[in-house]
């Protein structure tokens, strides 16, 4: 029996949402909006219950990581992926792109080449160029349906001298959940060429079925020694503006140059809701996270239909993890102007666009099934009532 109303549609209007209040004062009050990655659904209500008490108090001063903190993401670490890590590997960062970004200062130079694969979550790679370093771009194939690896194409690239490699596992935007055996290779890549591995697991408590997550720094002692692995309860509990995440750096030497790189860049000190949200969502809201991925798995099926029945040109590529949805509609258009008129200025919904995840993504888009169904429903509805002008 369902505990949880993720049914509860909730206005984030007038909220400073910069999903809702940022499409609709860029693009008009009429938005549905399915694109930026946090979701229109409550966090678990033993988190909203303790933010609220917390709230109570009053006094919001400076507040520090304690070892209650540090136990519960071991403690999540260790439940959600057999992971065992001693405390003091972890690291607080209040965000994932912060930390990345700091990684790259702290170890590469300015001109080094950082390898991602594309397409790709734009924030993170667009810290590569900002810090003037060289993207390096790796694209995933689209064979049947499904994205892998080009093996080959990145052993090039790393022959031409590779400092790092941003991986993104699991996949934003395809939904990959990359196994065993090709983060086994990539990690034999990365030792042959010697290249630091930055894994950004933030999508990893996201696994759908006949799928499972595995940590990259696992795989050996000899790979975890050249392994930063980013964590955040952020989209798992829907937490992201509270602004905390664990950065898992089990070398000595690497870590004491990323907690250089974090002073340095001013960050201090979590916010004072912070830990005590983390805390909650990682040891009291098994059952809410157990719905909650029944919930996404009925929202994908939901959306997969009514595609299949609605729009059936366009291909959603089948998603292994996340919340999110790639979709090819290149039999519809290659052209993302076309998309965005129908789907956008007509339809009135707001969803990512491809080429937002680099030049590669032109003719997909990315939706954001993380919702109440009702909303994705009215989304669809507008999208397929304006479908036939298009295709015609
Ligand atoms: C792959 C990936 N990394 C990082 C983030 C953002 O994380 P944070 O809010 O901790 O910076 C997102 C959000 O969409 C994401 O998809």
């Amino acid at each position: 029996m369902m505990v949880y109303n993720f049914d509860q549609v909730i206005s984030r209007l007038g909220t400073n949402s910069a999903k809702w209040d940022g499409a609709v004062k860029t693009l008009g009050e009429d938005m549905m909006v399915i694109s930026v990655a946090d979701m229109d659904l409550q966090a678990p209500p033993q988190v909203v219950n303790k933010v609220t008490e917390m709230a109570r108090h009053g006094i919001y001063g400076y507040t520090d990581p304690f070892p209650p903190y540090y136990e519960a993401v071991q403690h999540w670490l260790d439940k959600a992926y057999g992971w065992k890590v001693p405390q003091e590997w972890i690291v607080f960062s209040p965000r994932i792109i912060q930390a990345v970004s700091i990684m790259i200062q702290r170890f590469t130079e300015p001109g080094d080449r950082i390898l991602m694969h594309t397409p790709a979550y734009q924030p993170i790679a667009s810290s590569v160029e900002m810090n003037d370093r060289k993207f390096v771009e790796s694209r995933l194939l689209l064979r049947d349906g499904r994205y892998d690896f080009d093996f080959d194409d990145m052993e090039r690239h790393m022959q031409a001298g590779v400092k790092m490699l941003l991986l993104i596992s699991p996949h934003n935007p395809t939904g990959r959940v990359w196994n065993r055996m090709e983060l086994e290779r990539i990690a034999d890549l990365c030792i042959r060429y010697d290249v630091l591995i930055v894994s950004d697991d933030i999508h990893a408590d996201f696994i759908h079925e006949g799928h499972e997550h595995t940590i990259i720094a696992k795989l050996s002692e000899q790979i975890a020694e050249r392994s930063i692995i980013c964590t955040s309860p952020g989209k798992t509990f829907n937490l992201a503006s509270l602004e905390i995440a664990n950065i898992v750096i089990p070398n000595k030497q690497l870590r004491e140059r990323f907690q250089y790189g974090l002073r340095q860049a001013g960050i201090h000190n979590p916010t004072f809701f912070a830990p005590p949200a983390l805390e909650v969502a990682y040891t009291e809201c098994d059952d809410w996270l157990s719905e909650l991925r029944n919930y996404i798995r009925d929202n994908i099926s939901f959306t997969e239909a009514y595609f299949a029945e609605h729009m059936p040109e366009l291909k959603i590529v089948k998603a292994e993890g996340t919340y999110l949805l790639w979709v090819d509609c290149r039999d519809l258009s290659k052209n993302e102007s076309d998309l965005i008129e129908w789907i956008q200025n007509k339809s009135r919904v707001c969803v990512s666009f491809g080429t937002s995840f680099g030049a590669v993504g032109e003719g997909f888009i990315r939706l954001n099934i993380g919702a109440p169904r009702a909303l994705l429903k009215e989304a669809f509805e507008r999208m397929a009532s304006n479908y036939p002008l298009v295709h015609r």
